[in-house]
């Protein structure tokens, strides 16, 4: 990504230190956050300082890699133990933190001695965000031929590079239509209540200069509706193995009507959020956030301050389920690093297994 005219990563490690863009400040500020502990990496996912999927899997990674080079040599083992266990609370729902968490793991585990062991998790953790920026970038070449010239396309959240090392997953596509001079729309629903969508899809494609309209999430089925969207284009942060995705709240609503008006529904995901041990969309745990981020907005005021202001009355309680479950019979198809996947156990197996044949859709 781009930001400036300087090429950024969403987070990287330099030496021990763990490096993000502070998803927080933008759209107003764009800042640079330092982790130098895995403790204020696995704080900055619990913050959403870092957030999206494939990002928080690559800070995962990496805060594993800062456990790994702290770690006294007396209990390393235990440290490491303990590393783990505190990145896996930070927050439940997306694989690709898990699977980051679980890959560094076995790497050390598999390491002859403490030094190896340390340069194993590094190197782990480096891979891994190397191949979600190149899974992202795949994810676009596969989905760009499903955008026609000047297709008008409706997301969710933020899955662009931000929730991505880079790329992204749902906005690659759009990205590399683009950059081939399709020219595509895309409607971006605000997303409530931590506002992804206004506050980061928003920005991100003012960056890479592509057409867009925010839209309140209850204007989405109007222009679905009116026939103004030629296809929906979602990201996810968990796919059973089954093809129930879970993905930002909302999502399932606009499964329903884009079914309801046959329009394709796409979701973009990498490997590394399919998750053939969760059997249905039913065992994905879903992130409860507090209410607060219901009842309060905040973001900055005419005369230039942040503010946070009280929406609701005092006395109102809320809820606030950060995700949902989209069926599996909702999804068109997956795009993914290797191609469109039908929403089929089969297919979806043979995917994350790594099959060369590929059942077709
Ligand atoms: O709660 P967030 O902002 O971390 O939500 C995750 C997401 O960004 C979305 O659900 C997204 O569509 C999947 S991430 C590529």
């Amino acid at each position: 990504m781009r930001v400036q005219g300087r090429s950024y990563r969403s987070v990287w490690l330099e030496g021990a230190v763990v490096r993000l863009i502070d998803q927080r400040l933008l759209p107003h500020q764009f800042a640079i956050l330092d982790c130098p502990t895995s403790h204020d990496t696995a704080q900055a996912i619990v913050t959403m300082a870092v957030r999206g999927a494939g990002a928080i899997g690559a800070a995962a990674g990496f805060g594993m890699a800062q456990a790994a080079l702290g770690a006294p040599q007396g209990s390393f083992a235990s440290s490491i133990e303990q590393a783990a266990r505190m990145i896996r609370s930070t927050r439940p729902t997306a694989r690709d933190l898990f699977y980051a968490v679980e890959c560094v793991e076995a790497s050390i585990r598999q390491a002859p001695d403490l030094e190896a062991a340390r340069r194993a998790a590094v190197q782990t953790a480096q891979r891994l965000a190397d191949e979600n920026a190149a899974a992202g970038e795949q994810i676009g070449l596969a989905g760009e031929p499903l955008l026609q010239d000047g297709a008008n396309v409706m997301t969710q959240c933020n899955a662009g590079w931000l929730a991505f090392a880079d790329w992204g997953s749902a906005l690659a596509p759009i990205y590399q239509a683009q950059r081939r001079g399709k020219r595509p729309f895309v409607y971006v629903p605000e997303t409530r209540p931590r506002g992804q969508g206004a506050k980061l899809t928003a920005w991100e494609l003012g960056q890479e200069g592509v057409s867009h309209a925010l839209i309140a999430d209850t204007a989405c089925g109007t222009f679905i509706q009116r026939g103004e969207v030629d296809c929906l284009l979602v990201g996810a942060d968990r796919i059973a193995a089954n093809g129930d995705v879970a993905n930002k709240i909302g999502t399932y609503t606009l499964a329903v009507l884009a079914d309801r008006h046959h329009v394709p529904f796409y979701v973009a995901a990498p490997r590394s959020t399919f998750d053939l041990s969760t059997p249905t969309g039913a065992a994905i745990v879903i992130e409860e956030r507090g209410e607060e981020e219901v009842l309060w907005v905040w973001g900055r005021s005419a005369d230039d301050t942040w503010q946070r202001v009280q929406i609701s009355p005092a006395a109102t309680r809320a809820r606030n389920p950060a995700f949902d479950v989209t069926p599996a019979a909702l999804v068109t198809a997956f795009i993914t690093e290797a191609g469109l996947i039908p929403p089929r156990p089969d297919a979806i197996e043979a995917f994350v297994r790594r099959e060369t044949a590929l059942p077709s859709a």
